[in-house]
């Protein structure tokens, strides 16, 4: 079995405005493998979204070893970790971050103009995602006319454009009422599935948690599986 990501003895702590210290993590392991489906619970506070942070390269502010696809990734520079970023990670914020100053459908189609793909391909792509999620009547809008929810579907599609190697999603369905979430994960998981991707899901909900193969809970620091 080849392990997509690898982390160990990771320890993560801030700083806080007291010039104490608060630890996150402590002595955590963890490995995602290919092609897996994986959900992470935990109360508010806990470090769910700064573990998705590390893991998506965004923050490289910790101490333990991590490597994905083989690659070490603690002595990166910037460019080194951007340039994974884009290939093979798509990440769904829990605030969204969509580009205030663009269009839903060049939110979406962004990704996929980084990694010089063909601008017709990618834009046929993201019309079709942005109609599964329901909201391709609005892809000529700018992302602050958009409610929550909405935000919350343009980011997932975000994500997908590049079929990258791993999705960390970061509350997917926290803005959604019940029958959108359920198309969402739903139709997350096929996509997943078949297109040979990972998913890594932070959520509340103890229904969608159970949908996937594994489920941790993020719990004294350590991620333990449930
Ligand atoms: N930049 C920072 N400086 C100091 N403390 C921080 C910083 N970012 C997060 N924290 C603290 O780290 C802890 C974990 O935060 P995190 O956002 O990872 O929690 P979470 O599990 O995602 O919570 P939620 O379910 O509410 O989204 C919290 O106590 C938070 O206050
Ligand atoms: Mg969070």
């Amino acid at each position: 079995m080849i392990n997509f990501i690898e982390i160990s003895n990771l320890k993560k702590k801030f700083k806080l405005s007291n010039g104490q210290e608060l630890l996150i993590f402590d002595e955590l392991k963890f490995n995602i493998i290919n092609n897996s489906v994986m959900s992470i619970v935990g109360p508010s506070g806990c470090g769910k979204s700064t573990l998705l942070n590390i893991l998506g390269l965004l923050d490289s502010d910790f101490d333990g070893q991590y490597s994905i696809d083989g690659m070490n990734v603690n002595n990166m520079k910037n460019n080194q970790l951007s340039n994974i970023r884009n290939k093979k990670i798509g990440f769904i914020h829990q605030f969204f971050h969509l580009i205030p100053e663009l269009t839903v459908l060049e939110n979406v189609i962004l990704p996929g103009l980084i990694q010089n793909n063909k601008v017709s391909a990618i834009t046929k792509d993201a019309n079709e995602l942005l109609d599964t999620f329901s909201i391709l009547d609005k892809k000529n809008m700018k992302p602050n006319k958009l409610s929550g929810g909405e935000q919350q579907r343009v980011a997932s599609a975000r994500a997908l454009i590049n079929k990258p190697n791993i999705i960390l999603a970061d509350e997917m369905t926290g803005n959604l009422d019940e029958e959108t979430s359920d198309v969402l994960m739903n139709f997350f998981l096929k996509f997943i599935k078949n297109n040979n991707m990972s998913l890594l899901y932070v959520t509340h909900n103890h229904k969608y948690a159970n949908m996937a193969d594994c489920k941790y809970e993020l719990k004294n620091k350590k991620l333990i599986l449930m």
